[in-house]
């Protein structure tokens, strides 16, 4: 089945037809930058013009977003305007665009698809999935299974949440060299295993394309692996949703 796959995110919006069979993306990549106070009328008229009306696109539409999602609906938006928050995306897909759709966490989209496109990484047991960009996204899994909504990017370090501290925003804001993002990345490893223990990492996101630049650097007691889907893996989760 062919499932159109959008990523909500602080930056930019992105959006691809899936296979969601194969994980495949059918069609070209399309992005376009998250707008300045980006309100639910600016996000639905960019996805309009800028994904649905190019790729000529009627059919289901899997929605991932940077916030807590439970049954569709929004509970938490700390990088996105708080306009958000209460709005069922389903509801909203159906009465504005007529289209069917299901929407969960960015993170835990990210991690859906890493999940379903490696069968190794099931077998690891407890596997956290980390989407380093705009915040810092986590999404847990046990043998395979999502336990939902797992925000681990807002846990405190120096009195902030660690994703003010250690994601792709700060190292860009900061100006921060690859050793210097990857020592603040570290202690937020520490902390995270120190709570959690997985068996191991899945390092997602925005700046996974750079993953060789700064492998080398990174520390922690478990296995670190780059995202197989890189930055694609949130477009391709949430087209997921339908399996
Ligand atoms: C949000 C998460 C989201 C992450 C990455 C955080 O600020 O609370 O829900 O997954 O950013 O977008």
């Amino acid at each position: 089945m062919n499932v159109l796959g959008i990523d909500i995110g602080g930056s930019g919006v992105k959006g691809a037809i899936v296979d969601i069979e194969s994980g495949k993306l059918l069609s070209e990549k399309i992005r376009f930058p998250t707008p300045n106070k980006p309100t639910p009328k600016k996000i639905f008229d960019g996805i309009k013009i800028n994904i649905l009306d190019e790729l000529k696109w009627d059919g289901n539409v899997g929605c991932g977003f940077p916030g807590v999602v439970k049954k569709n609906k929004i509970y938490s938006a700390a990088n996105i305007e708080k306009k958000w928050i209460g709005l069922n995306l389903k509801k909203k897909f159906h009465k504005k665009f007529n289209l069917r759709c299901k929407a969960i966490n960015d993170a835990d989209a990210a991690g859906l698809s890493e999940i379903a496109l490696n069968p190794d990484v099931v077998k690891r047991g407890t596997v956290l999935v980390i989407t380093v960009g705009t915040g810092l996204g986590t999404s847990m899994f046990t043998d395979g299974k999502l336990i939902p909504n797992f925000e681990l990017g807002h846990l405190k370090m120096y009195g902030d949440c660690a994703e003010k501290y250690a994601s792709n925003l700060a190292r860009k804001k900061l100006n921060l060299s690859w050793k210097e993002w990857s020592a603040r990345f570290n202690e937020y490893i520490d902390y995270v295993e120190l709570l959690f223990s997985p068996n191991q990492i899945v390092f997602g996101g925005g700046i996974s394309k750079y993953f060789n630049e700064f492998e080398s650097n990174l520390t922690s007691k478990c296995e670190i692996i780059p995202a197989k889907n890189r930055n694609n893996a949130g477009i391709i989760g949430a087209a997921t949703c339908f399996k």
